[in-house]
């Protein structure tokens, strides 16, 4: 009936999805002047959870919400969808090894891109953060007949925040002020947070901070800050994680201010020595509703390192869920 922009958001009744909802049907994620409806997927036992927090979005009164649809139906949660938000993903449990993972979660994110590829509208934008995100990514991908893989990306942009929060702090600037700084490869402890390039008010991070303070404190704590945030806050990261997935969709179909840039896992066209194909995390801005690689950027010898070591992990996730048969070669 009108232009609203159709929202699936999968794992809506998880704790990231109760810190999510209410800021896109408020219109922080795509503007005040556009209208939205929601679809909310759950897994049968968690439906009715999440048809209470419906009845919270109910209660209120959005003006730009204009319909809140509850579903543990895959094709019907992502009919018509123009973005589709996949946060539901199955957790490792005690004992479970990684190959048990990636199976558990190919059999979510499979059907789900699928899905997407009979079901979607034909401008979908699917931003995965259920884990391993640029995993799941790809065998959404790759099930989505149809659909440009570029449609397909996982969320680093977390990643991005929190390296961006660690540096102002260091520098005593604002965030404002941070500019230049990618996270690299995979949503993982092996991630590369780098701010070889990046800028603090125009002034180069490096001459600012200690080589010893980027190795030591700022590599690390960035790349394990989901495990600090569950060690003090005894629940892993949701408020930051919604926002950052807000961050993501927002500068996506909106496009960003010229001149910055961020980070997201979207699929690689060979750049910067990241095999084609893979979902991987690199410098990327918005532009005209596509994501594009921020071109002739310097790699240092320390980057190329841990670059390459993210990238191999996330080959070997990819070996891993093609010899389970959850994509094909
Ligand atoms: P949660 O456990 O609170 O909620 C997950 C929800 O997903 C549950 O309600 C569950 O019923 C639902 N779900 C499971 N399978 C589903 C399916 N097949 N279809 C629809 N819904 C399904 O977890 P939380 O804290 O909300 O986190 C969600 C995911 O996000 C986890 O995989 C977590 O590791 C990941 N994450 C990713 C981050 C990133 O930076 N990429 C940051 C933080 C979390």
């Amino acid at each position: 009936t009108t232009n609203a922009t159709t929202i699936t958001v999968t794992g809506a009744a998880g704790q990231i999805g109760y810190a999510l909802l209410f800021r896109i049907a408020s219109g922080q994620m795509l503007g005040d002047d556009v209208p939205v409806k929601l679809r909310l997927l759950e897994i049968p036992q968690a439906v009715r959870a999440a048809e209470g927090t419906a009845m919270e979005l109910d209660d209120c009164a959005f003006p730009l919400l204009e319909s809140i649809e509850v579903t543990d139906n895959v094709h019907h949660a992502f009919d018509g969808a123009n973005v589709a938000m996949l946060v539901g993903a199955r957790p490792r449990g005690a004992g479970m090894e990684r190959a048990d993972l990636l199976e558990a979660n190919g059999g979510i994110f499979g059907p789900q891109g699928a899905a997407i590829g009979e079901r979607a509208a034909s401008d979908i934008r699917t931003v995965v953060v259920g884990n391993p995100a640029n995993t799941n990514a790809l065998i959404a991908a790759a099930h989505a007949d149809g659909i440009p893989a570029e449609r397909f990306t996982a969320m680093t942009r977390l990643d991005h925040n929190r390296a961006v929060a660690q540096l102002a702090q260091k520098t005593g600037a604002t965030v404002d002020d941070i500019d230049g700084i990618t996270i690299w490869g995979n949503h993982s402890a092996t991630q590369h947070p780098d701010l070889s390039n990046a800028t603090v008010a125009g002034r180069p991070a490096t001459e600012l901070v200690e080589d010893t303070w980027v190795r030591d404190e700022f590599i690390p704590r960035v790349a394990k800050r989901g495990a600090e945030i569950i060690d003090v806050r005894g629940a892993s990261s949701a408020a930051s994680a919604a926002n950052a997935a807000i961050d993501h969709v927002r500068d996506w179909v909106l496009g960003m201010v010229p001149g910055a840039w961020t980070s997201a896992g979207i699929v690689s066209d060979g750049s910067y020595g990241v095999p084609e194909g893979l979902v991987s995390s690199f410098p990327v801005i918005s532009r005209g509703g596509e994501w594009e690689i921020v071109p002739n950027i310097e790699i240092d010898a320390i980057s190329r390192e841990r670059i390459d070591a993210s990238v191999a992990e996330l080959i070997s996730e990819r070996d891993a869920v093609r010899s389970l048969g959850l994509i094909r070669d």
